[in-house]
Parts: structure tokens; sequence; C-alpha cells
């Protein structure tokens, strides 16, 4: 969950680290630090500079020195609070050898106490701190060969860990070494370079080589030279990514989180368009599928959500929707032949593993993500790619919209595969799904509407999002964005479930979000409402224009532009997520920075 960035090459390396690291904050925000190798007075000093607090502060505060080797930190608290001494990097006692880490030690304390046995000292509650430790203790063994004394020192490390070293006694040399935790190099016309990931460093490259679990590498002034930890080659291919650096910047945007939410009519066509390429890389044996299971965390498990409706739609077959923090615990009594695993950063750790275990048991995976050799890619015989563009904020919004489409693209796909449904049913899917971005696109032209509702939400401290069937899982997902960025506490419920308990919770102060579709649930959604108006809650009904009956039963209404109702999740999350950023934009939220949250949950 922490960002961590290295630069080697000719160029004057703090603000190079302190630009990238700026554009990983969305990682961790709690206290930062850099690290660099620089020439004073004839000797060579290994300068660590760190604060808590945001990179800004940082950044204010540092001394300048000139240098052109170092790395740096963004830090998302495990292990001891955000401090200034738990900040990385950390170092060993005799400052010699620096450390930056995203990851967990499990085995740290063990090591610990090993190390203090031989008269190290600690200064840190962190994890982290063990591994500046062991290698000045392995360099010791290794005849000055840094590579070496990393690759003993993480052959003891069991956890998860993408680290970063720097040794006084080496500087022309940067080792790191992943495992669990992503980590990606790039090399520019001005040096080499190293990050959690790709946005960090558009500015100097697209190209880049994504370290696979295993591997570790050294960057100096002449290459790049990636091995197995194990020993032996590791042969990584060179990537061009396509994104831009203004893919990555706001764009005049208050706010990464809004520039998102605005892109979306292009972030849905790229992924419609995408979708003919990624069609002819399905197996055919798909179509012998007959159940499927959809593991993912967070906004993608709401997206899966609304793929197991559509598969049960367009296949036919029984489909599960399963957390990946939950699944990977559980027992299966029957393997599922086909599961799909959705991660927009293809790293979050609870899905990985989830892949990992279903590989094993001999399912066939497939993944849906956004990010170009994520370790999701690795994990599963098959990626379907959402081409979102990158997503920064914390709060998902695009790569939300972009998840649901793949779900009515592959749901359809499988169900005329299999013979469910006929070629022309396939193919009007996909029309349905261009009058979704055209809706989407009228909700962003008239954001008024959305902006009228606003104050009403602002003083809010509990709400409820309420939804049936294809829009259960948009309420829950309407709930989680207003909850994750206003702090106001949100609870996304079945609209049928409510007399059956937090009924008793309605007051006049508890404002509900009722999602009205115009299908087999509409009366049964009215009737929701009036309950909730009976017992005095203000109701924001969200329904499709021309509707005429929604307005009797609430005076608070926010149309959307009609789409076939199966496809109202569209343009409903898109007004969900309006409201979510307005809301927290008046009650003067970090919008794209929420407290303890990240984007990338690198962690179990
Ligand atoms: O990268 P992933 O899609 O695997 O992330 C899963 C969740 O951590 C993520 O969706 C999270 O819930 C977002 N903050 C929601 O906005």
């Amino acid at each position: 969950m922490c960002g961590i960035v290295g630069y080697i090459g000719p160029s004057d390396a703090l603000p190079i680290l302190v630009d990238s690291l700026k554009r990983l904050e969305y990682r961790g925000y709690d206290s930062s630090g850099v690290a660099l190798l620089n020439i004073d007075k004839g000797r060579i000093v290994l300068n660590v500079q760190k604060r808590p607090g945001q990179i800004s502060v940082l950044e204010s505060q540092m001394e300048h020195i000139d240098s052109s080797i170092g790395m740096a930190h963004t830090r998302w608290a495990t292990h001891g609070i955000p401090n200034q001494i738990n900040a990385h990097p950390h170092t060993d006692d005799k400052g010699t050898v620096a450390v930056i880490h995203n990851g967990i030690i499990d085995n740290h304390l063990k090591l610990k106490e090993e190390l203090k046995s031989k008269g190290h000292v600690f200064l840190s509650q962190t994890d982290s701190e063990v591994i500046p430790h062991l290698i000045a203790e392995e360099y010791k063994g290794s005849n000055g060969d840094l590579f070496e004394a990393v690759r003993k020192t993480v052959h003891r490390l069991e956890g998860s860990y993408a680290i970063v070293v720097l040794h006084r006694d080496h500087p022309d040399q940067i080792v790191c070494a992943r495992e669990k935790s992503p980590m990606v190099l790039g090399k520019g016309v001005k040096g080499s370079f190293i990050a959690s990931d790709v946005t960090a460093l558009l500015k100097y490259t697209n190209r880049f080589l994504y370290l696979e679990d295993g591997d570790m590498a050294s960057l100096t002034r002449d290459g790049i030279h990636v091995e197995r930890i194990a020993g032996g080659p590791a042969e990584r291919p060179w990537k061009e990514v396509e994104w831009s650096l203004e893919d990555a910047e706001k764009g005049g945007f208050k706010h990464y989180m809004i520039k998102e939410i605005y892109e979306q009519p292009r972030s849905l066509h790229q992924t419609l368009s995408g979708w003919r390429s990624e069609e002819e890389t399905l197996p055919k044996s798909l179509s012998k599928a007959n159940t499927a299971r959809i593991i993912a965390c967070g906004t993608s498990y709401h997206a899966g959500m609304v793929g197991k409706y559509l598969f049960e739609k367009y296949t036919g077959m029984p489909v599960e929707a399963s957390m990946a923090s939950e699944y990977r615990f559980a027992d299966h009594v029957r393997e599922d032949p086909l599961m799909l695993f959705i991660t927009q950063s293809g790293e979050t750790l609870d899905t990985i593993m989830a892949a990992r275990e279903a590989r094993k048991r001999g399912s066939r995976t497939l993944s849906i993500t956004n990010v170009l050799g994520s370790t999701i890619t690795r994990e599963t015989d098959l990626t379907l790619y959402l081409r979102s563009g990158p997503e920064i904020g914390v709060a998902a919004s695009k790569t939300f919209t972009s998840q649901l489409m793949m779900m009515y693209l592959i749901s359809s796909y499988v169900g005329f595969s299999t013979g469910y449904i006929s070629r022309d049913e396939y193919r009007s899917v996909q029309g349905h799904l261009r009058t979704a971005i055209r809706a989407v696109e009228g909700v962003l032209k008239d954001v008024t509407k959305v902006m009228g509702q606003v104050e009403w939400f602002k003083g809010a401290e509990n709400a409820f999002y309420l939804g049936r069937y294809i829009n259960y899982p948009t309420a829950l997902e309407g709930a989680l964005k207003m909850k994750e960025i206003s702090y106001i506490h949100c609870e996304g419920y079945p609209a049928g479930e409510l007399k059956h308990g937090p009924l008793a919770l309605l007051t006049d102060r508890t404002p509900v979000v009722a999602l009205v579709t115009n299908d087999h649930t509409y009366d049964k959604i009215l009737g929701n409402i009036g309950e909730c108006s009976a017992r005095g809650s203000p109701v924001l009904a969200i329904a499709p224009e021309g509707d005429r009956e929604v307005s009797k039963y609430t005076d608070r209404v926010i149309y959307y532009p009609q789409v076939p109702p199966l496809f109202s999740p569209i343009p409903i999350s898109v007004i969900l997520q309006l409201l979510a950023y307005h809301a927290a934009d008046q009650r003067g939220c970090a919008i794209d920075k929420p407290r303890n949250l990240a984007k990338s949950v690198t962690v179990e």
C-alpha cells in the first residue's frame, strides 16, 4: 500500500523522485522520505530525509542535495504509527544501507530478536527496519557484493515485499527485489527508474519492464540486469505503455475523481471498442461452462454482483459472486469451471491469492483489469483489459462503469457461445451499451440536477441506499462511494429487506436514496419509497426520464436518460458518483486521498 520510486541517471535525482512520488501519493500519504547518495568533502554520503504527513511537508522542509541516484517512499502505515521514525527509508545502525519497502514482513519479530542478539539497535516499530540490518549482516560475508547481500537477505524474509536498496559503498548501483508487492522498472532517455506503478513515471518514459514475484534487479549507469532471486536468468520483455502523462494529470479539474467521472463517455467507448480484440482471445471452451464464480473486492465486487445477474440472464447458469477475502477461507464443495477475477489495479492481494488458490484447484481462471502487466495478469489463464486509462483517485469511478460494461459483454458472449441467446441478442447488448454511453453523456451534461440535491445530503450522518435486482449492487456501490469520500455513514440495502430490521433506524434525519427501474421491480420499489416516507425519512429517488408515478411518492427525484432497464446501473452509477463527489467536496473532505484508504490494497 506504500508507494516507492528509485532513479539512477545523469539528471538531478531529487526533483525526479519527489515528482514521481507525488504521483503515487494515492498509495499512501501518512509520511514520506528520500535517500540519496552524494559526495561531500570527497566522501560518499548516504543522505536520508523523512517527515510525517503528506509529501508536500517533506518537499517544503527538505534540504536540496545534489545527487544522481536515490529513492523515495510514501507510507501507508501497517506496523507502527505514522511518525518520522517509522517513515521510510530505514537504515542499519551504521547508516551504510538504506531500504524502502512496500509489503509486510511476517517474520520480522523473529529476525529482530536474532539481530538484536548480534548487537543491532532498532529505532522504529516497523517490520521493514529489519531489512537494512539484515543486508548489513549479509554484506559482511558477500565480499562487497550488494546484489548478493540483498539476495541472501530476501531469502530470509517471509511475507510480501517490494524493496529498493542503496548502499554507501555503491554510488552507481540500486538493487531491488519483489515478492507479492508490485514493482516496475522504467528506461528513459535520461536514466533508469523503479516505481510501484507506471503512472509515477509517465513523465520520463513509457517503456516498462514488469518484475515478477521472485525477481530482483540491479540498476547501474550502464543498464538494468534482472535475475531470479533463487538464481538464474529472468527474461522479461520491455513493454510500451499507451497511457500519456496527460491521462495521469488533473487537467484543470479540482480533483482526479471528478476528472475521472467526466472521462466516462470516453473510457466506456474505449472498453466497448476494445471488446472486439478481447473477444478474439476468449477460448472456445467457454461454450462448455455450466457454472461460474466471480471474485473481487470493494467496488470491483459490486461490478461482479451486477455480473452475477447478467450471467444468469444471458447464460441461464447459476453464478456466484464472492468477496476475495472471504472466498479464500471458505470450504469449497465443488470446483467452479469458470472463475472470473475482477481487479482494477490488478494488485489487490486478496484477489491475487484467491486466483492462485483457484488455479491450484484446477479451475479455468480469467481476470479483468485496467493495468497492463499487473500481477493478476500472471496469476490467471487469460486477461481482459478495461482500457479505461489510468485511475488515480482512490475512489473508483470510471473503472467501475467499464467493469460493468465488461460484465454485459462477457456474460452475453458466454450466453451466445453456449447457445442460450442468439447472435442477434448478443449483438443487441452492444447496441444497448451504446445507448447507456449516451445516457452517461446526458447525466454529465445536466449535472445541475444532481447539484440541486447535494445540500440536502450535506448535513446527514447516516443514510440508506436502496435498490432491487440489478440495482441492488448499484445501491451498494453508491453507498460505498458516499461513505469512503464524504465519511457519511451509508448503508446499501436490498429494498425488500428494509422491513426486516433496518426500518427501525429511519428518522426524519435519515436520508434514503432509492433507485427506480422500469422493470418487474418497479411497483415494489415505489412501495418501499412509500414505507420510508411514512416514517418521515426524506427520500431521493433516481428514476428514468418520463416516469410519472415516482413524483407522487417523493418530491425529490433525479431523472436519468432512458435506457433499457437492465442497463440502468451504468447511468445511475454516474449520478451516485456525482452525488458522493459534490457532497464530499461541500464537506471539505480530502476526496482523492480519503483518510485511512489507499488505491491498491497490496496487503491481506
Ligand atoms: O484494484 P481493485 O479493483 O482490486 O480494488 C478493489 C478495492 O480495493 C477498490 O475497489 C476499493 O473498494 C475502492 N476504493 C472503491 O472506490
